[in-house]
């Protein structure tokens, strides 16, 4: 249902007085505290149940907030954010050091993102700066439909309806206080976009077995549903005996008698959208086994967006698959 002004100046004014609201933007929802506010961010990890040496980003809604939270902004920082912002790419910039340490999990550092949203933007410029994790429970999928949050937290939180999320997965998460510039978390927005937009590679930072990452969340067994994630190749797929959800993205393979296939036919947008909400459909019908179709080669090569699709495919799945 879309809100009325009224509604988001309401839901505004929850977030100056200290509670959480969960949002809509265009890769997830997010649940939204007031970034000035250390006793609200503080409420954003019980309620998740999220570590507390994982770093919050923090939302805004015009340029001239970046400086509350960093005191340099580069020309190249600048360059990414007229190009990017509003959009999927966070930045991870210096930090200044009144921003609370519950925020940046205590790091020197501080992630900012503009969201690509009507609602989450209109919401900000009421609210202020909003720090937001997805608004899962810590652990599971990130919800992309307000009835993953409803499955999730019951009715116990404000929740601002928008829909279903336009890309589905989690955005690019840039670290710009290194020379090069890290990709630390993959998103909608590519190695490639950045280089075509701004004339620099940055290098590929989202090696989830590093040991000690920079993305404190990429660590974590993210994403995941409970049932079991597993990459197959259509010859495997006869093998399979008992009930499965088959995610097919080129494919269309004849399916086992207890499997239900669902293809998408290569509409890659289409599967990034889907594909926590598809996780979450296991969950629902009770299937302890999901397989995803393997990506080759040059598919990845071809389309760099796959990368982020894999990237969160592989972490539901779990080390060593
Ligand atoms: O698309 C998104 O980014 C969504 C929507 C709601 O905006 N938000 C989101 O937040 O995915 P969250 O908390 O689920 O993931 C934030 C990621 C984590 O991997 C965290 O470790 C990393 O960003 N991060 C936050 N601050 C950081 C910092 N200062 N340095 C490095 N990584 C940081
Ligand atoms: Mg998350």
């Amino acid at each position: 249902m879309p809100h009325s002004k009224e509604q988001l100046h309401t839901f505004a004014e929850l977030l100056k007085q200290g509670e959480l609201v969960v949002f809509p933007t265009e890769t997830v929802y997010g649940l939204g505290a007031s970034a000035w506010n250390p006793r609200a961010v503080q409420k954003i990890f019980e309620v998740k149940g999220r570590p507390s040496d994982n770093p919050l980003i923090v939302h805004i809604s015009n340029v001239d907030m970046v400086k509350e939270f960093t005191p340099s902004v580069s020309a190249r920082a600048k360059l990414l954010m007229q190009k990017f912002w509003p959009g999927p790419l966070t930045l991870v910039f210096n930090k200044r050091p009144e921003v609370p340490d519950i925020v940046t999990a205590g790091m020197n550092t501080v992630a900012l993102r503009m969201p690509n949203h009507p609602t989450a933007l209109a919401l900000i410029q009421l609210s202020g700066p909003l720090v937001a994790p997805s608004a899962n429970k810590s652990g599971r999928p990130s919800p992309t439909r307000p009835e993953h949050i409803y499955a999730d937290y019951q009715r116990k939180l404000p929740v601002i309806d928008g829909g279903i999320c336009d890309i589905g997965i989690e955005s690019t998460v840039l670290d710009l206080t290194v020379n090069p510039p890290v990709i630390l978390r993959p998103g909608n927005i590519t190695a490639s976009d950045i280089y075509e937009a701004c004339g620099f590679t940055p290098t590929d930072g989202s090696d989830t077995k590093a040991e000690a990452p920079k993305s404190p969340g990429m660590k974590y067994t993210h994403y995941a549903p409970k049932a079991k994630v597993r990459w197959f190749s259509t010859g495997e797929l006869s093998a399979v005996a008992g009930p499965a959800l088959v995610l097919c993205h080129t494919s269309e393979p004849k399916m086992p008698p207890a499997a239900t296939g669902l293809f998408w036919r290569g509409d890659y947008p289409g599967f990034a959208r889907e594909l926590y909400d598809t996780f979450r459909k296991a969950d629902r019908d009770g299937f302890d086994l999901i397989l995803v179709e393997e990506f080759e080669p040059e598919q990845l090569a071809g389309n760099e967006r796959l990368l982020s699709l894999v990237n969160r495919i592989s972490k539901a799945a779990g080390p060593g698959s």
